[in-house]
C-alpha cells in the first residue's frame, strides 16, 4: 500500500537538477519551502472571522533559485500539467506599475506574491519550483506556492519578518492574481504551522493557539478523492456573499458575532438557503472551539463525533460536499478504530481527513479503497513546521 510522498530533500534535489538543466549548469544560491495544510475542523468559517483548526503538512512546495542583475524573472516548475507551459519569463515593471496576471495560471501566484511583497521592489531572479502538495486537491497547493515564493524572496530582499503580515500579503496575492476571495486560514498555517501541533486560529484577532498532536497511537489519514468538480470557482464567492448577506440581515458585522438564538429570531426574514448557510457557520464555529478542547483532553471519540457533524453540515446545510467525498467519509466511518472523518478544504472534491487509531491505519486504507467508486490516494501525515529557508550546502 503506497501512502508515501517525497521528502523535502528529495524535492530540493529534483529542483536543483532541473535548475542546472534549465540555466546552463548553474547552481541555485537560495532555497525555501512552505507546507500545504489539512484542516481538522472549522470549515468555511475563516472568512466569517471565525475559528479554524488546521495543521501544516509534510507535503511542501520547494523553491530554489538565485537573484539576477536585471529586471527579468524566469520560473520553471517541475509539475507537469499538459495544458500549461512549465516555464515562464516576465519583466518586473521598473515604474512600480502592477504586474498583471496572465498565462500560465500557476505563474499568477508568483506574480501576485511579487506584487504584494512587503519590501518592494524585489530584484530579478531565476527559480525552479517543485512540490509534493497535490494540485487542486484541497490541501492548499496554492497557499504553499505563494508562501514558498514569498519565503524564497525574503532571502533576496528582507522585510521586517512579521509572519502574520506575510500571510496576509500571500492572501492578497490569491485575491488579486488568482481571483479567489479566500480567507486567511491556508496562508496563515503555511507560514505559522508548528511541528507536532494543530493551530487553533482566531481569524478575527489573527491569534493562534498551538494544540499538541503527538500521540503515537493516533493517525491523521488524508484521502484524496482525486476528483475536482468545476463548481469550485463560482460556488466559493457565492457562499461568501450569502454569509455576508446573513450577517447583514442579523445586524452583525460578521457571523462570528451571531448566535443560534439571533438566527432563530431572524428566521422569518431569511430565505431557507441563507438560513442554512448561516446555521452551518454559527454551529461550525462552536464545534471548532469544542473540538480543540476535546483534542487537548485526548477525547478523540468526542473530536471524531464533531468531525462527522461538521461533514454532515457541510453536506446538508452548506452544500459544498459531493458524492465522492460522502462515499469516502461513510467508508472510513465503517472501520473499527476510526474516530471521525470529514471533507476538508473548500469542497466539491479534493480530500477527506480521518482521525483514527494508529493500529487501524492499514485496515482503514484497504476498506476505503474497496468501497470507494473512484481511485483514492492516501497520505499518512503528521503536523509539521511552517515555511522556512533551506540550506543548499
Ligand atoms: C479554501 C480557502 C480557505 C477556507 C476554506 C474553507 O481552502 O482558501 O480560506 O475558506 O476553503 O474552509
Amino acid at each position: 500500500m503506497d501512502s508515501s510522498f517525497p521528502t523535502v530533500s528529495e524535492l530540493v534535489a529534483e529542483a536543483r537538477r532541473l535548475y542546472g538543466e534549465e540555466f546552463g549548469g548553474e547552481a541555485p544560491r537560495v532555497a525555501a519551502c512552505a507546507p500545504g495544510r489539512v484542516n481538522l475542523i472549522g470549515e468555511h468559517t475563516d472568512y466569517n472571522q471565525g475559528l479554524v483548526l488546521p495543521m501544516a503538512l509534510p507535503l511542501v512546495t520547494v523553491v530554489v533559485g538565485s537573484q539576477t542583475s536585471g529586471q527579468d524573472v524566469t520560473v520553471v516548475t517541475t509539475t507537469k500539467d499538459a495544458d500549461e507551459p512549465r516555464r515562464v519569463n516576465f519583466s518586473l515593471p521598473s515604474d512600480g506599475s502592477p504586474l498583471a496576471p496572465g498565462s500560465p495560471k500557476w505563474a499568477n501566484y508568483v506574480k501576485g506574491v511579487i506584487q504584494h511583497h512587503r519590501a518592494p521592489p524585489v530584484p530579478g531572479f531565476k527559480a525552479v519550483i517543485s512540490s509534493s502538495v497535490p494540485l487542486g486537491g484541497g490541501l492548499s497547493s496554492s497557499a504553499s506556492l505563494e508562501v514558498g515564493v514569498y519565503t524564497f524572496l525574503q532571502q533576496l530582499k528582507q522585510d521586517d519578518g512579521d509572519k502574520v503580515s506575510k500571510a496576509l500579503a500571500c492572501q492578497q496575492a490569491e485575491h488579486t492574481h488568482a481571483g479567489v476571495p479566500c480567507g486567511i486560514m491556508d496562508q496563515f498555517v503555511s507560514v505559522l504551522g508548528r511541528e507536532g501541533h494543530a493551530l487553533l486560529i482566531d481569524c478575527r484577532s489573527l491569534e493562534a493557539t498551538p494544540v499538541p498532536l503527538t500521540d503515537p497511537n493516533l493517525v491523521i489519514l488524508i484521502t484524496n478523492s482525486n476528483v475536482k468538480h468545476s463548481l469550485t470557482g463560482s460556488e466559493y464567492p457565492t457562499r461568501r456573499r450569502q454569509c455576508e448577506e446573513a450577517a447583514s440581515i442579523l445586524g452583525k458585522e460578521s457571523l462570528r458575532d451571531a448566535t443560534m438564538k439571533d438566527l432563530e429570531e431572524a428566521r422569518a426574514r431569511l430565505d431557507d438557503v441563507t438560513y442554512n448557510r448561516a446555521r452551518h457557520v454559527i454551529e461550525e464555529i462552536e464545534r471548532t472551539v469544542h473540538a480543540a478542547e476535546a483534542l487537548k483532553r485526548g477525547a478523540y471519540q468526542e473530536f471524531g463525533q464533531l468531525m462527522v457533524e461538521s461533514h454532515n453540515s457541510l453536506r446538508d446545510l452548506y452544500e459544498v460536499s459531493c458524492r465522492e467525498l460522502d462515499e469516502l467519509v461513510s467508508a472510513a466511518m465503517e472501520v473499527e478504530g476510526v474516530f471521525g472523518s470529514r471533507m476538508t478544504g473548500g469542497g466539491f472534491g479534493g480530500c477527506t481527513v480521518t482521525l483514527l487509531q494508529a493500529s487501524a491505519t492499514d485496515r482503514a486504507i484497504l476498506h476505503i479503497q474497496e468501497r470507494y467508486s473512484g481511485t483514492p490516494t492516501f497520505y499518512v501525515t503528521t503536523p509539521s513546521d511552517g515555511a522556512r529557508a533551506l540550506s543548499l550546502l
